[in-house]
């Protein structure tokens, strides 16, 4: 009996060992691992701290637990890490050198935590970093050069945080940055240069912050904008050439939702591009004479006040050529008051500045 206790406790070891000690090389407790240990995976199983894996590994899936802080040089031993995944793990602290060591990580997704404190130095070493994930955090403020490491950072997501201000220097060292989201934060502000330094960004998503001016000085440097969402601001007025500096680039607009009162005469001015053109719950009567509507498929325009004149007669001119039904209503003059822009009565008889046609002259 007391032979066959020991053989039988011999296997539990065996078995349980290296799960119970979870030295890097072997498969951390409560996880379970694959391809020789290059997938590490913890998905939801109630871990506390941050398991140490080894060289070989490629990937940690880390989701859905109980971390609190990433401690400084939690990863020393992962040298091999491309993709972490972190998200929904009650992370509020990001300690200096949290990640020291992971120069080949690629991926990083540290969305839905509870993330409010990012130490200075947090990100050294990730150079290759190219997929940033911090969405729906707590994120008040971003500390100049913080991203620097980031050589190759190519997608930012910083959504639903609660950003007040971007910084000068914010964003220094990301020169290669496309896709920058800030959607849903509480910017009221973005400093004049702020985003000099990313001047290659092709997206920029400011939808649902408190911004209540345009902020030209913040945007003047930017060259290749393709894609621009200012919805959900506070906005009264769009100034002239706002869109200017990347406006041979931009196809997509979003002007929602702001209480825009006006577009200024030059809103446009630079704007060759444009496919899609939200201004929809809006506080507009008429649109600039500078907006082009050549390129445009598709225009929102419902809940706006429109009055309903000559004014817009190359907006007409555009719904009649489509025969699309967008909905857009007259608020003025009276007689109008209620009509489709594209039956209006009012736009019937409008002198359009029209490429020349063709005069009546004598047959041959
Ligand atoms: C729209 O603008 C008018 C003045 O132009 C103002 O009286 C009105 O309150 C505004 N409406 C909204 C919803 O902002
Ligand atoms: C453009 O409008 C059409 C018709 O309303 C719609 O089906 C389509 O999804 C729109 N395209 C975009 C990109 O919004
Ligand atoms: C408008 O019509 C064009 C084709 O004439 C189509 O490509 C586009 O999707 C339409 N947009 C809407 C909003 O219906
Ligand atoms: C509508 O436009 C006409 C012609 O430009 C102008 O005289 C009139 O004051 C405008 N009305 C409103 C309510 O903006």
């Amino acid at each position: 009996m007391h032979f066959l206790t020991w053989i039988l406790l011999g296997i539990f070891l065996l078995v349980l060992g290296p799960t119970v000690q979870g030295a890097p090389g072997q498969c951390p407790s409560l996880c379970h691992c694959h391809g020789d240990l290059q997938h590490v995976i913890c998905d939801n199983v109630g871990l506390k701290k941050i398991p140490r894996v080894s060289e070989a590994t490629q990937l940690v899936n880390l989701q859905r637990n109980n971390l609190g802080t990433i401690p400084t040089g939690s990863f020393s031993e992962s040298k091999g890490l491309i993709s972490l995944h972190m998200q929904h793990s009650q992370i509020r602290e990001i300690e200096s050198q949290a990640f020291k060591g992971l120069k080949k990580l690629a991926y990083l997704y540290l969305s839905n935590n509870k993330i409010s404190s990012i130490k200075p130095g947090a990100f050294e070493d990730l150079t290759e970093l190219t997929y940033l994930y911090l969405d729906g955090n707590q994120i008040s403020q971003l500390a100049k050069g913080i991203f620097s490491p980031m050589i190759n950072l190519f997608v930012l997501q910083l959504n639903d945080n609660k950003l007040r201000e971007l910084q000068l220097g914010t964003f220094t060292g990301a020169k290669d940055l496309r896709w920058l989201h800030m959607s849903g934060n509480e910017l009221t502000a973005l400093q004049p240069g702020s985003l000099n330094e990313v001047e290659n960004l092709a997206l920029l998503h400011l939808d649902r912050n408190r911004l209540s001016t345009y902020p030209s000085a913040a945007m003047s440097k930017l060259r290749v904008v393709e894609e621009l969402t200012l919805g959900w601001n506070p906005m009264k007025i769009i100034p002239d050439n706002a869109f200017q500096s990347f406006g041979r680039y931009m196809e997509k607009l979003h002007l929602d939702n702001m209480g825009l009162e006006k577009l200024s005469e030059g809103a446009f001015n630079g704007v060759t591009a444009i496919k899609l053109l939200y201004l929809d719950n809006n506080n507009l009567t008429s649109l600039p004479k500078g907006l082009r509507f050549t390129t445009i498929t598709n225009i929102t325009l419902s809940n706006n006040p429109w009055n309903c004149s000559c004014q817009l007669a190359s907006l007409r001119r555009w719904m009649d050529s489509r025969q699309n039904a967008t909905d857009a209503i007259c608020a003025s003059p009276s007689s109008q008051k209620g009509k489709q822009i594209r039956e209006s009565t009012a736009l019937r008889r409008c002198k359009i500045k029209a490429k020349q046609r063709p005069k009546k002259g004598p047959l041959h």
